[in-house]
């Protein structure tokens, strides 16, 4: 008998249910096996496998430059972690904006080469055509809005999006449109938290919110950010719950020093 048999998976409709109830949703990122072994046990609802991975993971200034065979590899190394967690991707910069064809091939090879249970998507109205087709395959679809990484040349800055009336007017019809087109959720970046809870409020579907204030339906951090390995980065709505740079660099010197004395390896450590 397998050893997971009694742990409930957390589904799309978990997450739905949760809104209803009223539970907060919990999610971060992992990009690997190890990380997400930990967060998974851990007992967090959602693991998103965030294209983030091109700036935590591989140095890039931007999320523009990571592939989709790229997002495969973080995202099959995630799901032979996970017992629990349902597993979002991100669809990476180029791999659907081109046609909803495009679209559908991209995210039906997130599916069956990662094994992941959803993809997430960047924009409103102007993906209509390829969310509605992914969905038609049976891909489920969480959406994402406000500050959108992946349209930042467009933008020109990562400050808070939709101040504005007209922006934020924009924002509240997309997610209504998002939800009417058949998202399980939406992801709000970076927007007033006052707006966040309108859109929340006016929503079925959950919302999971960063730096969107408290009025959203769950939270979503960049596990990197939280755990204080990337300690150049502190934004206003960033919790730090550990200093990991910290932690790791004093390991690291502890064990340089151990070798060059020759404390290390010592008599109960070899064979
Ligand atoms: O890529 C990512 O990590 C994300 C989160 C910041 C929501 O999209």
């Amino acid at each position: 008998m397998s050893v997971h048999t009694n742990i409930k998976k957390v589904t799309t409709h978990t997450l739905l249910e949760m809104k209803r109830r009223g539970e907060k949703i919990s999610m971060l990122t992992a990009y690997d096996f190890s990380m997400a072994r930990i967060i998974d046990s851990a007992g967090i609802d959602v693991i998103l496998v965030g294209d983030s991975a091109s700036n935590v993971m591989a140095g890039h200034e931007t999320t523009l430059p990571i592939t989709l065979d790229q997002m495969i590899y973080h995202a099959s190394s995630v799901i032979r972690a996970v017992n629990r967690a349902l597993v979002v991707v991100d669809l990476p910069f180029g791999s659907y904006q081109g046609n909803s064809k495009e679209a559908l091939n991209s995210a039906i090879r997130i599916m069956k080469e990662s094994g992941a249970h959803a993809v997430k998507m960047e924009g409103g109205r102007e993906i209509k055509e390829s969310i509605e087709r992914i969905l038609t395959a049976g891909i489920p679809v969480m959406g994402h809005l406000g500050l959108t990484p992946q349209s930042i040349y467009k933008f020109g800055t990562y400050t808070v999006r939709a101040k504005e009336e007209i922006e934020a007017q924009r924002l509240q019809e997309d997610s209504l449109l998002l939800q009417e087109y058949g998202c399980f959720g939406i992801v709000l970046e970076k927007i007033p938290a006052k707006l966040a809870t309108v859109v929340s409020k006016d929503l079925s579907i959950p919302t999971i919110g960063i730096g969107a204030g408290n009025g959203t339906d769950g939270q979503v951090l960049v596990s990197h950010d939280m755990l204080g390995i990337n300690n150049e980065f502190s934004p206003r709505f960033l919790r730090r719950y550990a200093n990991l740079y910290e932690d790791i660099g004093r390991a690291v010197k502890n064990y340089v020093a151990d070798v060059k004395s020759a404390d290390f390896p010592n008599q109960n450590e070899q064979y």
